[in-house]
């Protein structure tokens, strides 16, 4: 969704701005805009398109100096991505500008009030009504920017964050924030705010989550937090645990690459400090009690996208290794199915950003059944992870490509660490054999390094694979959400008609999709588990083949059975059959990636895609 970014300082607030906005550029793309106070006025420039086009904007058009401004990337819900539309918007009288993220419910209505009024409506966005709103507020508040934005908060429904400045007042920012993400950077004689710490990690470590309903003001020294309505509001600070330079492309072309190769330090990451000196698992920031664990008489996953095929590899384990059943559900479809949930229930809420607002809703609609919620998240201070019983972080570091990868990863081996947490508490497994679990994990990534070192084969199919008109993806087992996670790659990053089936099911139905040289990747179960599976996949191949399909098979090393029957051979490393979507996952993200770069597309920033989907 949109990216924010708001500074009040001593430095050049425009540089910063931009600075972070290219830091936040992932979370929306469509257009981006500024607005500085210089010598009692208002300055804006904004433009449609990429970062790139609003930065050509300020060379040719350049701002005045200023030490206080914003600045926004877009992700359009309301109005197409157009210069008019793209924030900042400010009010009629040229005095106070705006940024938004997150959608205004009622803004229709307030709109027509305003029209009523004989307020000038000048884009199609619900944003733009705050601006006016504001304006109309100041008179009433003595000219005061955070008390008319307390005021408009109360009127506004639905979800978002919002920036302010007002020309009259030029040593503030006001952020206000309901269901839409918002953090502040402490600095030295300098304070920021943003949808997430990187817009400001260079500058400073030091932030502070904001709760829901609060308004932060922002001067050069200080920074204060309200409710809604004026009361204080308590602060929870923290120290964001990465720098800087995790938050860049350190040599790769792409962040994508780049967190593809970071993936063996990713989970051996998530893995640190989770087991004590006797070898059971720690799971410090576990906030529910051992005879609350053992009540759970059912776990529900809840997650989007690449989380959601996360949750469904993780069901495999939660499933095998407590004896507890376990669903897994699209969070946007949760809360409307009248799921049965009550306080026995454990909730596994998945998000890599801790912001995606179907997540966010489907967990608080558990919560209001009574059930636990427990958040696998990656980013610190998020509100997923804030709102629930208990968190367990994903150390991946910063994920910037939008599509994932590292967190992929990463939420498997979390929700593993819970899975066998429940056994241990639970009394399912000995501790020898969690032991014996913990030892197959912290083997993966040298296996997932072991796979990115002979990825080059999976480069050259995606050369000999680009003109393909679609392409199928088959799996059994926890096979099974791994081609669907290939499948997701493929169409996210290079627009291609990609599907991926449960193998069994192909011959009920999307066999009929197989015609002369279609290309459909197999993931292969490993022929040393259950042997029934494999026999059942080598079959599966034979079918497609028999109609004209070419076969990518990803098999483990000696896996011969396969080989015979696989135009193209994908050979991934020997492990536990639970511990094979850290490996085959990882030739899924280079085919995409690398299809993507051949058909010249842009694979950090795909079309209509936003990283952290901050709208229902
Ligand atoms: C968006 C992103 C996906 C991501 C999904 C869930 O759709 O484009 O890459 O998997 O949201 O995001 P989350 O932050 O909740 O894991």
């Amino acid at each position: 969704m949109c990216g924010i970014v708001g500074y009040v300082g001593e430095k050049q607030a425009l540089e910063i701005v931009v600075a972070g906005l290219r830091r936040l550029e992932y979370r929306g793309y469509d257009s981006a805009g500024v607005a500085v106070v210089a010598d009692r006025e208002l300055h804006t420039r904004k433009k449609a398109g990429k970062l790139a086009n609003l930065e050509v904007l300020l060379g040719t058009d350049p701002l005045p100096g200023s030490t206080i401004g914003i600045g926004h990337t877009r992700w359009a819900t309301h109005g197409v991505p157009n210069d008019l539309n793209a924030h900042p918007h400010t009010s009629a009288d040229g005095r106070v500008a705006i940024i938004h993220n997150g959608i205004i419910e009622n803004f229709a209505e307030l709109r027509d009030d305003l029209i009523a009024n004989g307020v000038p409506i000048t884009s199609d966005t619900d944003s733009e009504v705050v601006a006016h709103l504001l304006a109309a507020a100041l008179p009433v508040h003595d000219g005061d920017l955070p008390e008319a934005m307390r005021s408009v908060c109360r009127l506004l429904e639905g979800a978002f964050t919002l920036v302010a400045i007002n020309a009259d007042q030029p040593d503030l920012v006001v952020g206000a924030r309901r269901n839409s993400p918002l953090v502040v950077g402490v600095g030295d004689g300098e304070n920021f705010m943003a949808s997430d710490v990187s817009a400001f990690i260079a500058h400073t470590r030091e932030a502070i989550e904001l709760g829901q309903d609060q308004v932060v003001v922002l001067t050069r020294d200080s920074v204060t937090v309200t409710d809604f309505f004026g009361e204080p509001a308590p602060v929870t600070p923290f120290t964001v645990t990465w720098d800087a330079s995790a938050a860049e492309k350190g040599g790769y072309d792409l962040f994508m690459l780049k967190e593809i190769a970071e993936q063996p330090k990713a989970v051996a990451d998530t893995l640190l400090g989770r087991i004590d000196r006797s070898g059971s698992l720690q799971l410090d920031d576990m906030r529910l009690s051992d005879a609350e664990l053992r009540a759970v008489s059912k776990v529900i996953i809840i997650a989007c996208g690449t989380a959601y095929h996360a949750g469904m590899v993780a069901k495999y384990a939660i499933e095998h290794w407590t004896r507890i059943p376990c669903e897994v559900e699209l969070a946007s479809e949760f809360r409307y199915r009248d799921p049965i949930v009550d306080p026995r229930t454990l909730i596994i809420a998945i998000s890599q950003s801790g912001e995606t607002m179907d997540t966010l809703m489907a967990m608080r609609h558990a919560r209001e059944q009574g059930a636990k919620v427990l958040a696998i998240c990656n980013t610190q201070g998020a509100t997923i992870p804030r709102e629930s019983d208990a968190a367990l972080y994903t150390y991946a570091g910063p994920e910037i490509a939008v599509a994932s990868t590292k967190a992929f990863l990463t939420q498997i081996v979390a929700c593993y660490l819970v899975a066998l947490y429940l056994a241990q508490v639970r009394g399912n497994k000995f501790p020898d054999e969690i032991r014996a679990i913990i030892a197959e994990l912290a083997d993966m990534p040298s296996l997932v390094d072991l796979v990115l070192d002979t990825a080059e084969p999976v480069r050259r199919l995606a050369h000999l694979f680009a003109d393909a008109r679609s392409v199928l993806f088959i799996g059994r087992h926890v096979g099974f959400p791994v081609a669907l996670e290939g499948a997701l790659k493929l169409k996210e990053l290079a627009y291609m008609h990609a599907e991926g089936f449960a193998a069994g099911e192909l011959k009920h139905g999307p066999i009929a999709l197989i015609e002369d040289g279609l290309p459909v990747i197999v993931v292969a179960p490993s022929p040393r588990g259950r042997s029934v599976l494999h026999e059942k996949i080598v079959s599966n191949i034979q079918e497609v083949r028999a109609r004209g399909a070419v076969t990518i098979v990803i098999a483990e090393e000696g896996d011969e059975a396969v080989a015979a029957y696989a135009d193209h051979i994908i050979r991934v490393p020997q492990c536990p059959t639970l511990m094979q979507p850290l490996v085959s996952t990882v030739p899924l993200q280079v085919f995409a990636c690398e299809m993507a770069t051949v058909k010249g597309h842009d694979v950090d920033q795909p079309r209509n895609l936003a990283k952290s989907v901050t709208v229902e």
